[in-house]
């Protein structure tokens, strides 16, 4: 059998041609291609583009890379690509299931407290008037939104629990924990505790307004845990919220319908969970739905 296929010298052309096109695709993604107008072309994984490709950006998967290349960096502190794809998926892990029961729980609130529901609409419309798309800016400014949104994870935080293995041999408060221990922190119970939170049930997005936001303990109130390994994504995640919120609420009201269920039932596994999937009525607030 000829090693060589023997192709008309046509085919050879094109072939030959497609895999110069090929290379041009990989290497010069951004130059040429974008100069010839050709629409949106993907940086291929290969012909070793990708990585000038995202020169530019600035995310955490480009800092992890640049952590490979730069040499400033001690080899020590330089991701494998093991490493690196590990930090990727755990990002989708821990990011995706939390924010989005968050934000469930929270909706689940706001229908059971339309008094809640309406001031937040309101001060919604009155900083996006219209309902003009909403901006970073006037998200960070909105003290009740970050109130209704504070109060929720509180009653509802996704991490019921935090844990921390002691590092060496020691006494807190007469309580010897040697090395090795592992230490839980009660998130959940911590935020339901009486001796800090008045009738804790209570959905009360005033605990958290800024006359009394500065009494609140940071150790005691732990929705994304605290110290140097706290929630990564925390910042990500509470300005993905509101501007999800913010959204919804400018187009639609929620209310409890017969299939929900009032008080909310948890479930016993890992994160925090309903029992029953949350169902809420969806009404049109009417007038149109202005642009994404
Ligand atoms: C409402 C949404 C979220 C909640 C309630 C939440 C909560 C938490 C909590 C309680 C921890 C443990 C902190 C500690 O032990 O002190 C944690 C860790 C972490 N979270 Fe989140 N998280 C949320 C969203 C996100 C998002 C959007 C991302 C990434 C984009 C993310 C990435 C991480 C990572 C990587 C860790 C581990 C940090 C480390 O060990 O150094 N989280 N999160």
């Amino acid at each position: 059998m000829d090693l060589i296929p023997s192709f008309s010298m046509e085919t050879w052309v094109l072939l030959a041609t497609s895999l110069v096109l090929l290379y041009l695709y990989g290497t010069y993604t951004h130059g040429l291609f974008k100069k010839l107008g050709i629409p949106g072309p993907t940086p291929l994984p290969f012909f070793g583009n990708v990585l000038s490709y995202h020169k530019h950006r600035v995310d955490f998967l480009q800092l992890m890379i640049n952590s490979q290349n730069s040499k400033e960096l001690d080899t020590h502190k330089a991701l494998s690509d093991l490493e690196l794809v590990a930090q990727s998926i755990i990002f989708i892990f821990a990011g995706y299931e939390t924010t989005s029961s968050s934000l469930s729980f929270l909706m689940y609130f706001l229908a059971t407290h339309p008094d809640v529901q309406q001031k937040l609409q309101e001060e919604i419309d009155a900083t996006f008037p219209n309902k003009a798309p909403p901006t970073y800016d006037a998200l960070v400014q909105m003290e009740y939104l970050d109130m209704v949104l504070n109060e929720s994870l509180r009653l509802f935080p996704i991490a019921v629990r935090l844990e921390r293995v002691c590092k060496k041999d020691v006494e807190i408060n007469g309580v010897f924990i040697p090395k090795g221990t592992v230490v839980m922190v009660p998130t959940f119970a911590l935020h339901k505790h009486p001796e800090f939170w008045p009738e804790p049930e209570e959905f009360r997005p005033e605990r958290f307004s800024k006359e009394n936001k500065d009494s609140i303990n940071p150790y005691i109130y732990l929705p994304f845990g605290a110290g140097p390994r706290n929630c990564i994504g925390m910042r990500f995640a509470l300005m993905n919220m509101k501007l999800a919120l913010v959204r919804m609420l400018q187009n639609f009201s929620f209310k409890p319908c017969k299939e929900t269920q009032i008080p909310l039932k948890l479930g016993n596994q890992g994160l925090l969970q309903p029992q029953k999937p949350i169902v809420l009525k969806v009404e049109s607030r009417g007038g149109t739905v202005s642009g994404a």
